[in-house]
């Protein structure tokens, strides 16, 4: 505890992202890789021209496909993790969600590093884990062979606001 507070708040904090080349990866999870970068070919992106595919694997063993869906309105497009995410709400309800895998490209074939959900994504994320009482491990790809992966939202979400915070006393 530093001497610049009155106490620490006690939340768990798990910031780990280890980082793997696609080719040593178990085989289900280059798989699900595959199946991400395969929905990139579904993502309606003309205003950002940055494109998001996602796979998610559910307990049952299903394959969810997601990618981000743009609108010229545009807060009213979707990241691809939430459309993923949701589809399985509705296709598979209370199946568990074991893994997601995310990939990004751009139509020109720029260089890109993996990349983060976004805060919103993460927030679903976080109450589909709560939800389901266990982590969804997270696979990130960009353009090139490495991959990070993550054990669940707290790498990314360490404090978030869930349902504890408004559930009745
Ligand atoms: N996007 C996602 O699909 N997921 C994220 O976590 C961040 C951003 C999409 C939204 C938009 O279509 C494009 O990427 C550029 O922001």
């Amino acid at each position: 505890m530093d001497g610049q507070s009155d106490f620490s708040v006690n939340i768990q904090r798990n910031c780990v992202v280890r980082g793997f080349h696609l080719e040593t990866l178990d085989r289900y999870i280059q798989e699900l890789i595959h199946e991400a970068e395969q929905a990139l070919s579904t993502a309606y992106a003309p205003y950002s021209r940055f494109f998001v595919g996602v796979a998610l694997l559910l307990e049952n063993g299903k394959v969810i496909p997601g990618s981000n869906q743009e609108n010229a309105a545009y807060p009213s497009g979707l990241c691809a993790e939430r459309t993923a995410l949701f589809a399985a709400g509705v296709q598979e309800p209370g199946v568990p969600v074991m893994a997601m895998a995310i990939v990004v490209a751009r139509s020109d074939g720029t260089e890109l590093s993996p990349a983060f959900p976004c805060g919103s994504c993460l927030q679903v994320l976080l109450e589909v884990e709560r939800r389901q009482k266990s982590p969804v491990r997270v696979y990130l790809k960009g353009t090139g062979q490495q991959v990070y992966e993550a054990d669940g939202v707290s790498v990314f979400l360490p404090f978030g606001f869930d349902s504890s915070f408004i559930t009745e006393p």
